[in-house]
């Protein structure tokens, strides 16, 4: 396990201002039934952890961190936004998913018309699970369909048939969720464009308000990653993902589904995941469970990341802090370009130095920035320049 906690503290300049910008929850459940063979996300199934953790030690040590959360924080800021994600929070089902949401009430409270997500796996919900989410207070529900075509869920190691995540998406509308996102991933060997059409249309005819695609990324360390180099399957083709990147977005956009982040697509301002814009826009969230990440007033902080590692220290009485660091001014001007420029509404120039300005009019220029949106002071990325959002943001940084 080898991690050891840290004493931890919050200087008083970080806590000021906590409860006046937004403040979200995240919580972290390391659990899965099985490893998909291209995630390399803090999870363990029921055989790597043996005796050494369960759901319910890891639900004992969630209640402390909280508690001890909500105090460290002082008057703490009830949760505009909680998010709960993994591994698969649905394996807990929803008695479990229920038991969190109570523990993140009875420690910072929930604020008025505050946004709850579970993410959650096809295949471990049913009509009954949904409806348990309602009558828990959930208000969003995130399903990881990834693809129709049976062969990628296949290489991706995903265990739900093709059809079961919009029957899901059904289940979830008729239990009473306004806001329900599908996640697709695009890019895997052996994808076709007529299997990502058909996975974008399948996304479409289940009527969801939000939808998250993201690149296939081969992680080091994942078994993808080895089958990669052994020759056995191609890595993804950065032409290719170009082009299914273009083939989501035109497909999405004229049923409705506008962009407003490089990856998400939301059919009204209302569907849009207000705890992930938390993120994006340097606010605060406390990530409580094993490996979650924190930031409160430009300090970040992590926690342990073992199950067995995080229930011990928290039943020791102490926060399982792994690690922290202290944001400077540049790291949050960086950090800030970063994030934002991915957003439809951009970034304001003024947040550039004047490297950064120049770079930003080359590319308009290039056709990467909008050019009427650079005019009113703001930088907007382009269908081309969200392609290539990476290279434009070291562009504007380096
Ligand atoms: C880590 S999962 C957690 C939720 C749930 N277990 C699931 O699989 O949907 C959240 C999403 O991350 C994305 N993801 C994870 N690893 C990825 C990778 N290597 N490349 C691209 N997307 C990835 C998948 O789309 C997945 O739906
Ligand atoms: S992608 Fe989701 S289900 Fe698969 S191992 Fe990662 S967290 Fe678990």
């Amino acid at each position: 396990m080898g991690e050891s906690p840290v004493p931890f503290v919050l200087p008083p300049d970080a806590l000021r201002g906590v409860g006046s910008r937004p403040f979200g929850v995240y919580v972290h459940v390391p659990f899965c039934a099985t490893r998909c063979g291209y995630c390399d996300f803090n999870t363990y199934t029921a055989g790597e952890l043996g005796s050494a953790a369960s759901p319910e030690s890891w639900l004992d040590g969630l209640r402390r961190e909280l508690d001890l959360a909500a105090q460290l924080l002082g008057a703490a800021p009830p949760a505009d936004t909680v998010f709960v994600g993994g591994g698969t929070p649905s394996l807990l089902g929803a008695d479990g998913l229920g038991h969190v949401l109570d523990a993140v009430r009875s420690s910072f409270g929930l604020a008025p018309g505050a946004e709850v997500t579970t993410e959650s796996n096809p295949e471990s919900t049913s009509p009954e699970f949904f409806a348990g989410l309602r009558e828990a207070g959930y208000t969003r529900v995130s399903l990881g369909m990834q693809s129709t075509a049976r062969h990628v869920l296949t290489v991706l190691d995903r265990v739900h048939t093709p059809g079961r995540p919009t029957r899901a998406v059904a289940e979830a509308r008729d239990a009473g969720f306004e806001h329900v996102n599908l996640d697709l991933i695009y890019g895997t060997p052996g994808e076709r464009t007529s299997d990502l059409r058909a996975s974008v249309e399948a996304v479409l005819d289940a009527g969801v308000d939000h939808v998250s695609a993201y690149a296939l990324i081969v992680e080091e360390g994942t078994a993808l990653a080895r089958r990669v180099r052994r020759g056995e399957l191609p890595p993804p083709d950065d032409d290719v993902l170009a082009e299914d990147y273009e083939l989501i977005d035109s497909m999405l956009s004229a049923a409705g589904l506008r962009w407003y982040e490089v990856s998400n697509w939301a059919a009204s301002e209302a569907a849009r995941c207000r705890h992930n814009l938390g993120y994006w826009l340097g606010g605060d969230w406390w990530g409580a469970g094993p490996g979650a990440h924190s930031h409160v007033g430009g300090v970040r902080w992590w926690n342990v990341k073992h199950p067995a590692r995080y229930s011990s220290v928290l039943a020791q009485g102490h926060l399982p802090v792994a690690g922290q660091e202290r944001l400077t001014g540049d790291d949050r001007k960086l950090e800030r370009v970063m994030l934002e420029l991915r957003l439809a509404e951009g970034l304001p120039l003024d947040a550039l130095d004047g490297d950064g300005l120049r770079q930003a009019e080359q590319a308009v220029s290039d056709g990467l920035l909008d050019h009427a949106a650079a005019a009113e002071g703001r930088a907007v990325l382009t269908d081309r320049g969200r392609l290539l959002a990476d290279a434009v943001v070291r562009r504007l940084v380096a």
